[in-house]
């Protein structure tokens, strides 16, 4: 059987002030077709998985959210986390609760497909194909599988895989390395050898494959998964997993597990691809108009050029920017270059600091 594990935990900072820390990315239409991010992932992993045996991993704080954005899911495929502790144990709750269901079920192992929440894909039928290859391949053995993308900068804030020109089975190739987040000296070195994509955080192994490596490289996580699972069920479901999941190690996947692994299959992703960033990314994925802008709500430019300007309601005039971004919420107001537009998180720490 296969199933995908969606990760929703994120806190989208980087949207302020359209996302919120009570309404974060993968819970808002950025694409302008008026469906969440959420809701876009769950539609098209929806060839290769039955809505059943999709779990979303999220913050306890979500849980509405998302029951109200994907109303056909099962309630109980909903994992909330109590705190968020980055991806690896994120992966491990829906290790478990794969693991429990197929037991449940009379079966012993079943596929998993991990997807990010938040991530923005161009051409779904690529996506399904490729996602069918990559289950072949986990199938088949004790492989973990990710979908890669050919860089075309050095970006520091992505994972990059080096493969194996010589070793492939069908569109997949072996991993010879990974390394999360390299500095830019070595994503540039990386660039210039040719043989490495970037990681696109999209994963399938089966669940047996997955827990074998919670238990080498990330052994006290293992035991604490293993506890959660045993309360899967019962009535200390949720003591349980509030006692144990705190407890867990803080770490990501990429980190804990994949740059210690050793068989990793890596499929290219051609599907346009894009993990939506920051307000920078807008200006990418949405239509521009002549002049390179990309406006929504009720704007007049004058002399603007390659700028973003979201508005609702109120009248947004602009004389003479360029590569600006500048946002506008019922309460607060964006106004930023494009090129730093990530820096947001230092307001947001300001924020924070001033209570
Ligand atoms: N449920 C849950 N809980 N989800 C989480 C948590 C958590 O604690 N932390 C992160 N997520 C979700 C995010 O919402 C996102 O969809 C996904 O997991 C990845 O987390 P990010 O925080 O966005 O990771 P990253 O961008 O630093 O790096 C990852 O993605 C890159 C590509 O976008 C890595 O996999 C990199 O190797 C990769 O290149
Ligand atoms: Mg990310």
């Amino acid at each position: 059987k296969t199933t995908a594990l969606i990760m929703a935990g994120g806190k989208g900072e980087r949207f302020w002030p359209r996302s919120r820390v009570n309404l974060p990315k993968q819970f808002l239409s950025l694409t302008g077709d008026g469906k969440t991010m959420i809701q876009l992932t769950v539609e098209r992993i929806s060839p290769l998985v039955k809505l059943e045996d999709v779990y979303i991993a999220t913050n306890k704080n979500y849980k509405e959210l998302v029951k109200k954005q994907l109303p056909g899911l099962p309630e109980e495929n909903i994992l909330c986390e109590p705190i968020g502790r980055n991806t690896a144990p994120c992966i491990g709750l829906g290790a478990v609760h794969v693991l429990d269901k197929a037991q449940k079920n009379g079966e012993d192992d079943a596929v998993m497909i991990v997807l990010p929440s938040d991530h923005l894909i161009k051409n779904n039928e690529v996506f399904a194909d490729t996602f069918k290859e990559a289950v072949e391949i986990a199938t088949k053995g004790e492989n973990l599988v990710t979908v890669g993308i050919t860089p075309n900068y050095p970006e520091t804030g992505y994972g990059y895989i080096q493969y194996d020109e010589s070793t492939t089975d069908g569109n997949g190739r072996k991993v010879a390395r990974f390394v999360e987040k390299p500095d830019l000296e070595t994503a540039k070195s990386y660039l210039a050898e040719g043989n490495y994509l970037w990681n696109s955080g999209m994963f399938v192994w089966k669940v047996s494959t997955i827990m074998d490596c919670f238990k080498s490289f990330m052994n006290s996580t293992y035991e604490g998964l293993l506890k959660i699972k045993d309360a899967i069920g019962t009535e200390r479901e949720d003591e349980v997993l509030n006692v144990e999941f705190p407890n867990l190690e803080s770490q990501s996947v990429d980190y804990g597990i994949m740059e210690k692994a050793s068989s990793i299959f890596t499929l290219p992703g051609n599907f346009g691809w894009d993990d939506v960033g920051s307000w920078l990314a807008v200006g990418r994925i949405k239509d521009n108009d002549e002049k390179g802008n990309v406006v929504t709500g009720n704007v007049v430019t004058v002399n603007t050029e390659n700028t973003v300007i979201e508005g609702k309601d109120k009248l947004i005039a602009t004389v003479d920017l360029r590569d600006m971004v500048v946002v506008d919420t019922d309460d607060a107001i964006l106004i930023s270059t494009k090129e730093n537009a990530g820096e947001i998180k230092q307001v947001l720490a300001s924020l924070r600091e001033s209570g």
